[in-house]
């Protein structure tokens, strides 16, 4: 397993992160229970087996199921050496109680008396959202009480989003990293040719890079069904591996919700010889 250093936290995660959407929202991708007592043991198979392999970035929300998620990671992530893992959850957009109130109810699902990482669960951001995240007795300072009084380590955000607004949150100084989405067919991100996009402003700020969406949600896939119907290529791998390669990218975060999807993903994380150089990938013209 790959090791890298997360932006300005310091601390040292696995690039492969496991992702918990799949594993608690109903029909995520692919149909789905996650109330089954199959789908629980499956989860609690896939994060054991996470750990086994070196996996230590761990990424839920309550959004996800409704705290069944979360439910889960704390079945599991509960009883593990906190200093081998990194447990990352989330916050929708509230106001200042409502951050302390969200995080009490995560610990509760955790079980845990603290996280490593609080993320402003976002979407898309405009002007009027950043004022008012940024804003006194908002919800950033609530995050940020909630670092001082150690409950939790570090905050961030999620974005799906690369616009002005983007930037600005992340060049307010006011976060250790982000959590953006980018794969092959999202490209704004990274554009080297310029160079432009949210990951080098990510990287300027030198926030903690995780990505999601590496396997484009299935739309590429989708798109490859239409256009060519018998191709049978395992494009899941080349997709992950496409972010893998590239090097302002800290972790990787891969929905798993069972032990096979587990080892198939550590295995891809670590077979090296699929990554690409990817400003070739972006090359325009011979120089
Ligand atoms: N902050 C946000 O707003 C936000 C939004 C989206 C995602 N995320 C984060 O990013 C994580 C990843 O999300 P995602 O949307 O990108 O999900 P994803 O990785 O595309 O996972 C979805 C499904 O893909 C399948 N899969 C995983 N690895 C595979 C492989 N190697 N080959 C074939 N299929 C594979 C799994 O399904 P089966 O094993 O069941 O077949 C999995 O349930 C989330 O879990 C979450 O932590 C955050």
């Amino acid at each position: 397993m790959e090791y890298v250093q997360f932006g300005k936290t310091g601390v040292s995660v696995s690039r492969l992160g496991f992702g918990g959407a799949a594993a608690g929202i109903k029909n995520y991708i692919h149909t789905y229970d996650p109330t089954t007592e199959e789908s629980k043991k499956s989860v609690y198979e896939a994060l054991e087996t996470a750990l086994e392999l070196g996996v230590t970035y761990f990424d839920t929300a309550p959004a996800y199921g409704d705290g069944i998620s979360e439910t889960m990671f704390g079945e599991v992530l509960s009883g593990v050496d906190p200093k081998k893992i990194f447990l990352a959850t989330k916050c929708g957009f509230t106001d200042y109680d409502g951050v302390l109130r969200s995080v009490e109810e995560s610990l509760k699902r955790l079980r845990l008396p603290h996280l490593d990482l609080l993320q402003v669960h976002g979407g898309t951001y405009t002007d009027a959202r950043v004022e008012n995240l940024l804003c006194p007795n908002g919800m950033v300072e609530a995050m940020e009480q909630l670092k001082k009084d150690g409950v939790v380590r570090f905050i961030g955000f999620t974005s799906e989003d690369n616009n002005r607004s983007l930037y600005n949150l992340m060049d307010s100084g006011r976060f250790d990293m982000v959590q953006l989405c980018y794969n092959f067919i999202f490209q704004h991100p990274y554009e080297p040719s310029r160079p432009f996009g949210s990951l080098y402003e990510a990287e300027k700020n030198n926030l903690g890079i995780a990505t999601m969406r590496a396997q484009t949600s299935g739309t590429f896939q989708r798109w490859m069904q239409m256009i060519r119907p018998d191709d049978s290529f395992d494009y899941n791998t080349a997709l992950i591996q496409f972010v893998f390669s590239n090097p302002l990218v800290d972790v990787v975060l891969v929905g798993m919700r069972s032990a096979a999807r587990v080892r198939q993903n550590v295995a891809i994380a670590e077979d090296l010889s699929g990554r690409v150089d990817i400003r070739q990938v972006h090359q325009r013209g011979l120089n």
